[in-house]
């Protein structure tokens, strides 16, 4: 009869065994705006980061348009008094957020294991106040990606164009062949990462910052400006009209065949690498117009004043890993924040690592790096309204883009 006892003790003790890590895991909440395929499986990354150190992620996921919507739901937590322990902020909301406290400063958990010194010139601005950073950058992302469908490419006898003309005449070519050249949304934030892009490839660095943070009305109204109008009017015949959907929709298309390439963030790449390759897809990955200048946004996670120091302390560590950072940016398609992290997942990011930190990095207006909230909307406005109405000229767009930024600057 002991023995029996003895047989039914240990089975206890062994249950409760394997129940006391999950009796012991802290929850945290995490808001973000990652619901893509690919983004959940990067997603899915931090998740099993976060269980091996005794926390349980649990997520506020608020999908679509790069973040819009998340930041409203963020606003709206907070103002009701119900923050998430952490929440993925990125660019000068940061700065914005942090001056009114409601964020733990990394200034001392960053020291241990030295992340600022491992992040470029870049990076710990866009995440810091005065000098002070309160959030933990996870990656960088690569906006001037070129994502098409090689085996496609290969049928048509095509490689990524260099040269503008070179760009057009394929997307004559392949809209000639039934195939929709430009897999692009006619959602604002996803027309004007596009846009960005284009200004990017037409302007010189002086000309791109001087627009994006100067707001320098010579430039706005200047020819080469009138030109980036001239060359995004241009692609329109190549979009199709119907296309409103979120940017995994349209990558899906290139995935099915339906369309050639897109234009995006390198989020695309990640959500296309998850795709089966056959003899109708295989993944191409470029940067437009094979361009070496680097288009970059940062993401990054704030932590709320609420969350216990010694936790707040842990999630930094954990985010700011070089192990968690590399295996988050091989699911997410980036390059990790920190510059002392090894990147050999994939071609593509490789050419971003080495482009960002040693070439032409341009901050992206559309994904916070370039400038606040307020500039970002007014740029997206403006070119939404171009490409809806098709009436209006490049010089009507130039003049009130260069009043609507002016008129931040005198607020
Ligand atoms: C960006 C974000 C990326 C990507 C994209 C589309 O703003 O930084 O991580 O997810 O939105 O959702």
């Amino acid at each position: 009869m002991l023995a029996f006892q003895g047989y039914k003790l240990t089975k206890w003790i062994y249950f409760l065994f394997l129940l006391a890590p999950l009796a012991h895991s802290k929850p945290v909440t995490a808001l973000h705006w990652w619901t893509s395929n690919s983004e959940q499986a990067a997603e899915a990354v931090l998740v099993e980061a976060f269980a091996e150190r005794g926390f349980d992620w649990q997520p506020v996921a608020v999908s679509g348009g790069a973040g819009e919507g998340a930041l409203k739901v963020l606003r709206a937590k907070v103002l009701s008094g119900e923050s998430p322990d952490i929440a993925q902020v990125v660019g000068p909301s940061i700065r914005d957020w942090a001056k009114l406290g409601f964020f733990h400063t990394q200034a001392k958990s960053s020291e241990y294991n030295a992340w600022p010194r491992a992040l470029a010139a870049q990076v710990l601005p866009l995440v810091s106040l005065d000098g002070e950073p309160f959030a933990i950058p996870t990656s960088i992302h690569r906006i001037n990606t070129l994502v098409y469908n090689q085996a496609l490419f290969e049928q048509l006898n095509i490689t990524p164009a260099e040269t503008w003309q070179g760009f057009i005449e394929q997307l004559e070519q392949i809209q000639a062949a039934g195939v929709t050249p430009l897999a692009q949304s006619s959602q604002p934030w996803q027309l004007a990462t596009l846009f960005e892009v284009i200004m990017a490839a037409t302007l010189d660095t002086s000309q791109y910052l001087a627009v994006m943070q100067g707001f320098d009305a010579n430039v706005i109204l200047g020819s080469d400006m009138r030109l980036v109008f001239e060359r995004f009017r241009q692609l329109q015949p190549f979009i199709s009209n119907e296309a409103t959907r979120d940017w995994q929709h349209h990558s899906q298309a290139i995935a099915e065949g339906k369309a050639a390439m897109q234009v995006m963030g390198d989020w695309a790449k990640a959500e296309l690498a998850l795709q089966p390759t056959s003899s109708n897809f295989a993944l191409g990955c470029s940067t437009f117009l094979q361009s070496s200048k680097h288009v970059y946004s940062v993401d990054s996670f704030v932590i709320f004043n609420h969350v216990a120091d010694d936790v707040a302390r842990e999630i930094s560590l954990l985010l700011s890993d070089p192990n968690v950072q590399a295996r988050f940016s091989s699911a997410k398609g980036t390059i990790p924040a920190r510059s002392d992290v090894p990147v050999d997942y994939d071609d593509c990011s490789a050419q971003s690592f080495e482009d960002f930190h040693s070439g032409d990095a341009l901050p992206s207006m559309v994904h916070r790096a370039a400038n606040n909230e307020e500039a970002r909307n007014v740029f997206i406005h403006v070119v939404d309204r171009f490409y809806s109405d098709r009436k209006q000229t490049p010089e009507q767009a130039q003049q009130r883009l260069a009043n609507e930024l002016a008129a931040l600057l005198s607020q």
